[in-house]
């Protein structure tokens, strides 16, 4: 391949761009020209793509957000949109395409795969929900968004006994919420993934007061089978001891900085999708399992989500005594 492209689509990952300098100057190092893609699917139907040099990635690995944009594009979910797609790539000579970003991206990508197109994935995502990576880039950082407005939370909540309900992103995921609330000592979680009522929620809370404990954090998933709203009205009119007050982080969580591990990981993963991808490999989305460099191809990826580890689920109660 002489000519790559690349684009970053779905939700914005702390760390996408590091992904992008990382695919551009491999592709560079072997003599590929590299395209960047603005606005995800959006930008590939529009033919928004331009040539970028190493100087066109200088300066972002310490962004969070991604410099070439991205967007949710229902319109490449149909088969027009993907043909109006491959036609801008055809016109300019591009061979390959790298994907950087989550399930939505991926099923694209596959679907632009299995037309013809080669193209290779780089697990994208801050709700961890991807296979395909033990990790995905954004979660770490993420992941340590939420944890310091949780520790300022229990501060506050210590001071007047109050308890918080903290409404982290996730919305098919619990994978952020869980892990948010081991490390920030939560006194429930409540995620998508594990039937946890109210009545156990306000039993929980009052148990916690009783035990003479001065803040209770309940870390809730955005995508939890009980809303916050409906969560803190329901504590509202129950005895929990403690005082209730809700906080929803959001997308704070999306656009920090990346970290250390983030900027690393999707270095790693971004350089190896642009040299799988021109060595001829495709139709696989590029991860990290057990610590290494792995691919796992689209059809054990597409449609399905990875799920949260229920003996973690089972630790974050025992830390809560
Ligand atoms: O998929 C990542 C994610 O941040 C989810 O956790 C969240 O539900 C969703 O994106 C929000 O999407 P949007 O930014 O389009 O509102």
């Amino acid at each position: 391949m002489k000519k790559i492209a690349v684009l970053t689509s779905g939700g914005d990952a702390p760390g996408m761009n590091a992904a992008i300098r990382a695919v551009v100057r491999m592709g560079i190092h072997h003599n590929c020209e590299v395209y960047g893609v603005r606005e995800g699917y959006a930008g590939l139907m529009s033919g928004n793509i331009q040539l970028m040099g190493p100087r066109d990635v200088g300066g972002i690995l310490q962004l969070g957000g991604t410099v070439l944009g991205s967007a949710r594009a229902p319109e490449f979910k149909t088969i027009e949109g993907r043909q109006q797609a491959l036609g801008h790539l055809h016109k300019m000579g591009i061979e390959g395409l790298v994907v950087i970003g989550g399930n939505g991206s991926q099923t694209g990508a596959s679907a632009l795969d299995k037309m013809g197109f080669p193209t290779i994935g780089v697990a994208s995502t801050i709700d961890n929900d991807l296979i395909g990576s033990d990790i995905t880039i954004g979660v770490d950082t993420a992941l340590n968004i939420a944890l310091e407005a949780i520790d300022r939370l229990k501060v506050t909540a210590s001071s007047h006994h109050r308890a918080f309900l903290v409404e982290v992103m996730g919305r098919d995921c619990g994978y952020l919420a869980l892990m948010a609330g081991i490390a920030g000592g939560a006194e429930a979680i409540m995620v998508p993934e594990i039937d946890f009522p109210p009545e156990a929620l306000v039993k929980r809370l009052h148990d916690s007061y009783a035990r003479g404990k001065t803040n209770g954090i309940v870390v809730v998933a955005e995508g939890s089978r009980y809303t916050t709203e409906m969560l803190i009205d329901y504590c509202r009119h129950n005895d929990l001891g403690f005082e209730i007050r809700s906080t929803t982080i959001g997308h704070v969580q999306r656009g920090g900085a990346p970290g250390a591990f983030d900027r690393n990981l999707a270095t790693r993963l971004g350089a190896a999708a642009a040299e799988r991808l021109l060595r001829g490999e495709h139709g696989c989305v590029v991860g990290l399992i057990h610590s290494e460099l792995a691919t796992t191809p689209y059809e054990q990826v597409v449609g399905r989500t990875k799920g949260i580890d229920p003996e973690l689920f089972r630790i974050a109660e025992i830390m809560a005594l």
